[in-house]
């Protein structure tokens, strides 16, 4: 996928000596991102397609794929009505593709599979309320950053946990390969973490008595808590966070397109107007 935007970068600055051949790189684009199982061929398709193409106008580059995991409102959820991937990431996502030209399309998978996806060049770039950590720079370049924020504990109305301190020796619901299952693990033993495919099952975990407290960030936290009678959020944030767009290490051209988008989004109020949209502050 790296080599496919360099292919498409090449096409671009080379329109004026090319043949046009239409918008059929971008027709193999999206059938490739969709059919994984025809990856390796297609990508070889697109890049001749391109190579040999053609007047891919500077307005439609192709499809830029992001890899996220739609279980986070308000970053990125199902739409009840037509299942349509909505939330910040989602439309900060579109304003950057939009901005370098390119069509957005998203890819939903577990959250786990988010940086695999990048570092195998499958997905262009994972936004997922991804937090920045040492450990994922060793597999992924970090945009800079575009949301703060903190870790928090749920836990039950009526619980005895109020504090980080009481959840020693309890068990502890996080969402699998997230920093609070990396946290929890690091400051409270695996024996006491129990780890679910998506925050709001560790949540449902909690209210069903399952687990005594669930560790998750805290948008995500207050709504679902929203949904789901008899949970609290403890006052005590466990950790702060940064939320950025992971890339792949080898193209650093990207990083920066995607950084250079990503600053005038904010200055021109762009991304202060997607989050006010989802975040109501009180
Ligand atoms: N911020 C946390 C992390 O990076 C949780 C992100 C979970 N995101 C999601 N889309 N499920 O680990």
């Amino acid at each position: 996928m790296k080599k496919k935007i360099l292919a498409l970068t090449m096409a671009v600055a080379m329109v004026s000596s090319l043949v046009a051949c239409g918008s059929s790189s971008e027709t193999s684009e999206k059938t490739e991102a969709t059919n994984e199982a025809a990856e390796e061929t297609s990508t070889e398709t697109v890049q001749e397609t391109d190579n040999v193409a053609t007047q891919e106008s500077a307005e439609n580059k192709g499809t830029l794929v992001m890899a996220t995991n739609a279980e986070f409102p308000p970053y990125e959820y199902h739409d009840g009505s037509d299942d349509q991937i909505v939330g910040i990431d989602a439309e900060i996502a579109a304003a950057i593709a939009e901005k370098l030209g390119y069509t957005l399309e998203i890819e939903d998978i577990a959250f786990d599979s988010v940086i695999p996806e990048v570092t195998s060049g499958k997905a262009d770039f994972g936004m997922a309320g991804m937090t920045v950590t040492e450990e994922r720079k060793k597999s992924v370049n970090f945009s800079d950053s575009y949301a703060t924020a903190v870790q928090v504990v749920i836990v039950t109305e009526d619980s005895d946990i109020a504090s980080i301190d009481d959840l020693s020796g309890k068990i502890i619901g996080v969402q699998s390969g997230t920093t609070g299952d990396l946290y929890a693990t690091d400051d409270f033993g695996d024996e006491n973490v129990e780890r679910y495919n998506k925050g709001m099952e560790a949540v449902q975990a909690l209210s069903q008595g399952k687990v005594d407290a669930v560790i998750i960030d805290n948008e995500p936290a207050k709504v679902f808590v929203q949904e789901t009678a008899g949970l609290k959020i403890l006052e005590s944030a466990y950790a702060e966070e940064e939320y950025a767009i992971a890339i792949n290490l080898d193209n650093t051209e990207f990083l920066n397109d995607v950084n250079a988008a990503l600053a005038e989004l904010k200055a021109d109020g762009t991304i202060d107007n997607i989050v006010s949209k989802y975040i109501t502050t009180n």
